[in-house]
């Protein structure tokens, strides 16, 4: 059943939202709501959709019908730079630094291009982020020559320094080591006790299992489980629908 008035408690709201690429169904009519200071976790297989749906979200990607509803203001028409402003952050899947820009530049850059505020609180804000995501020793190296999980940080950083009280993350534990997805808990976790909800596109399950208060399955077209890890993970329709995929076989456990 599809809620349109948003719901106070509800830090984020998607209401049926419909999506079609060509004859590919990605949403039929699908709902998601974060609730001020959790973590909502989104599985689902390849291609299923879920970074489409973060584009749906952040406001770069248009759905052929639905609403969306941040700090109980229907904001679906508003474009992703002023959800942004209003503070709805996201990470891309494969992040891109560029070649020649610091790790710093790169942050500062992100609030500069978001929000009209002084050179001092833009350098501010970025060092405040990069402290949060452990980037502090790496201020000066090149963007380009990060390891995969300072590029991920990076990722969220940039997202950070922009002061969400969202930020959409789609697969930032993807092909990291064990002790670096231990590393990235830590700093999900420790931004959400700042305050900070976060709806997280993850295939690691470790990370989600560590940190979400709920997961959500989107499969098909449609969220096809939905409560705590537990059960989501224990859900008959989730296990077929990620049946023969050996990432998800050797994270579950
Ligand atoms: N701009 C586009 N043009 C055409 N097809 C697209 C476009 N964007 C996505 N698709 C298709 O839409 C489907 C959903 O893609 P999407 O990237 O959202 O899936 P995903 O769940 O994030 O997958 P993964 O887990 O591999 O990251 C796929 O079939 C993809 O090929
Ligand atoms: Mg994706």
């Amino acid at each position: 059943m599809t809620n349109t008035s948003p719901s106070p408690q509800n830090l984020f709201e998607a209401n049926n939202i419909v999506k079609r690429i060509g004859t590919v169904v990605i949403a039929d009519g699908v709902d998601i709501h974060v609730p001020a200071g959790s973590i909502v976790g989104m599985i689902g297989p390849n291609g299923a959709g879920k970074t489409t749906m973060l584009g749906i979200f952040s406001g770069n990607v248009k759905a052929n019908s639905g609403t969306v509803v941040f700090k109980g203001r229907d904001v679906t028409s508003v474009a992703m730079a002023k959800r942004a402003r209003l503070g709805i952050g996201r990470t891309f899947q494969i992040p891109r630094p560029f070649d020649k820009l610091t790790v710093f530049e790169h942050t500062l850059l992100a609030v500069q291009q978001s929000q009209s505020v002084s050179m001092s609180e833009a350098h501010e804000r970025a060092i405040f982020a990069l402290e949060r995501c452990g980037l502090l020793k790496l201020v000066n190296e090149i963007g380009g020559d990060l390891r995969l999980l300072d590029r991920k940080r990076l990722e969220m950083a940039r997202a950070v320094a922009l002061d969400p009280a969202l930020v959409l993350l789609d697969e930032v534990a993807g092909g990291l080591n064990n002790a670096e997805v231990g590393q990235l808990i830590e700093i999900v976790l420790s931004l959400r006790d700042s305050g900070i909800s976060f709806l997280w596109v993850e295939h690691v399950i470790r990370a989600l299992n560590a940190t979400a208060d709920r997961i959500v399955c989107l499969s098909g077209g449609h969220l096809i489980a939905e409560g705590s890890p537990a059960e989501v993970l224990a859900h008959p329709a989730v296990i077929e629908s990620y049946f023969g995929s050996p990432a998800f076989m050797s994270t579950a456990s």
